[in-house]
C-alpha cells in the first residue's frame, strides 16, 4: 500500500498534528523506559526543520473515556521535553489558544486523548474538533494503529495526511520481514497460550519456512501429539486446533520446530532445582520450563541457514532464571548472525522486547518494533486501521 510521507508534505508556516504514541512504562511516577518517546525524534525534528510547527497527540493507559488524574499526559510531558530536547506545553482541554500562542519551537502535548469517550469510539465530531488545530495529519503511532480511533482513523480522512518517520520505518522493516521476505523465512513465537495467537500462527504457517513454537504454547502442541506434559502449563482443550495448525504447516510445507528437549522443575522459581529430559519424559509432578540445549542447538542450525526472521515472544519462563537460558542462547545467536549481516531479523511484541534486552541481543537486531499489539495483528495478517487510513 502506498502512503505519503515527510518528504511529500509542505510544512512550512503549517501546524502539524502528530499522533504518537508515548503509552511509556512508569513507576513512582517516573518514566522508566523513554526508547517509545526517542524514537519520535526524527519526525518532531525534520517537521521543525521544514519549518512547521508540532503538536503532539497521544494516549496512556486505558481511561475509558473518563478523567483519570493519574492517566494525565501532564506526568509524561517533562519526560517528553527532556528527550526531544524541546519546550513542551502540555495543554488541557483549552486546546484552541494553546495552538494560538504557540512560539518558537515549542511542541504542544495534548492531554490523553482517551479522557474523552470519541476517541475510541472514532467519533467524527472529536476528530473534526482535533483536525481544526492543524493543517497536516501526520501518523506516527505504529504501534497503535490496530486501533480505529478518531485520532488514529478518522481524523486521517479529514486533513492532509501522511506517515511519520517511525510509522515509515516500521512499516518498511515488517515489509521486509513478512511482506516480501527474502528466503528462507524463520518465525520464532513464544508465550504462555495458544489460546492468544490462533491467528498468527494461521497466518504464519502459510508465509514461513521454519516456525519455532516456544514456551508454554509448544506444551499445548506436545500434548496435543499424545505427549504428556505433567504440571506443565497447557491449554488441552485446544489439542484439535494445534493438530490443525500442524497439517496446514504440512500442507504449505512450512517446518514446525517444537522442543527436542524440555528442562523441567518441580517449583515455578528462580534457581528452582531442574533437569533436561527428553519431550516425552516430563515426571507427571513436574512442569517444562525451557526448551533445552539440543532444541536451541537445532534452531540457532535453522537459524544459519536463513535469511530472514521474525521474533515474537519467548521460548521458556525468561523471567526467571535458569529458565532463561534457551531464549538467550537462541536471541544470541540471531544477533551475531545479523550483526554480521547475514540474517534479517525484526522483533515486536510486549515481552519480546523485554527478552531480547535481558539476553542483551536486541541491539544486533535487524530492527526492534515498539509495537506490542499492533505488532501481533500484523503478524496475524490483520490490516491496521490505522495504516489503511493513510493510504
Ligand atoms: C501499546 O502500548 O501497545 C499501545 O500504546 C496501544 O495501547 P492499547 O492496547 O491500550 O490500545
Amino acid at each position: 500500500m502506498a502512503w505519503k510521507t515527510l518528504d511529500d508534505m509542505d510544512f512550512a508556516g503549517k501546524r502539524a498534528l502528530v499522533r504518537v504514541d508515548i503509552n511509556v512504562p512508569v513507576e513512582d511516577g517516573v518514566v522508566t523506559d523513554t526508547t517509545r518517546i526517542e524514537r519520535i525524534i526524527p519526525t518532531v525534528d525534520d517537521i521543525q526543520e521544514k519549518g512547521g510547527k508540532v503538536i503532539l497527540m497521544a494516549h496512556f493507559g486505558r481511561p475509558k473515556g473518563q478523567v483519570v488524574p493519574e492517566m494525565s499526559l501532564e506526568h509524561i510531558a517533562p519526560a517528553v521535553a527532556d528527550v526531544l530536547g524541546l519546550p513542551v506545553t502540555w495543554v488541557n482541554s483549552d486546546y484552541g489558544d494553546a495552538v494560538a500562542e504557540m512560539e518558537g519551537d515549542e511542541v504542544l502535548l495534548l492531554e490523553n486523548l482517551r479522557f474523552n469517550p470519541g476517541e475510541e469510539k472514532n467519533d467524527a465530531g472529536f476528530a473534526k474538533r482535533l483536525a481544526t488545530l492543524g493543517d497536516i495529519y501526520v501518523n506516527d503511532a505504529f504501534s497503535a494503529a490496530h486501533r480505529a480511533h478518531a485520532s488514529t482513523e478518522a481524523i486521517a480522512r479529514l486533513l492532509p495526511a501522511c506517515a511519520g518517520r517511525l510509522m515509515a520505518e516500521e512499516l518498511g522493516a515488517l515489509e521486509k520481514a513478512l511482506g516480501t521476505p527474502e528466503r528462507p523465512v524463520v518465525a520464532v513465537v513464544g508465550g504462555a497460550k495458544v489460546s492468544t495467537k490462533l491467528d498468527l500462527l494461521g497466518n504464519l504457517v502459510g508465509k514461513v519456512d521454519h516456525l519455532v513454537i516456544g514456551g508454554g504454547m509448544a506444551n499445548t502442541f506436545l500434548a496435543a501429539q499424545g505427549i504428556d506434559v505433567g504440571k506443565s502449563l497447557c491449554e488441552h482443550d485446544l489439542a484439535e486446533t494445534a493438530r490443525e495448525i500442524l497439517g496446514k504447516a504440512e500442507t504449505a510445507g512450512c517446518e514446525i520446530i517444537l522442543p527436542r528437549d524440555i528442562v523441567v522443575a518441580r517449583e515455578f522459581k528462580a534457581g528452582a532445582e531442574s533437569e533436561t529430559l527428553a519431550p516425552d519424559a516430563c515426571p507427571a509432578d513436574a512442569m517444562i520450563l525451557d526448551a533445552g540445549p539440543a532444541t536451541v542447538a537445532y534452531i540457532n542450525e535453522t537459524l544459519e541457514g536463513a535469511k530472514t526472521l521474525v521474533w515474537n515472544g519467548p521460548l521458556g519462563a525468561f523471567e526467571i532464571e535458569p529458565f532463561d537460558a534457551a531464549t538467550n542462547a537462541a536471541a544470541a545467536k540471531a544477533a551475531e548472525l545479523s550483526k554480521a549481516g547475514k540474517l534479517i531479523s525484526v522483533a515486536g511484541g510486549g515481552d519480546t522486547v523485554a527478552a531480547l534486552n535481558q539476553a542483551g541481543a536486541a541491539d544486533d537486531f535487524t530492527y526492534i518494533s515498539t509495537a506490542g499489539g499492533a505488532f501481533l495483528e500484523w503478524m496475524e495478517g490483520k490490516e491496521l486501521p490505522g495504516v489503511a487510513a493513510l493510504g
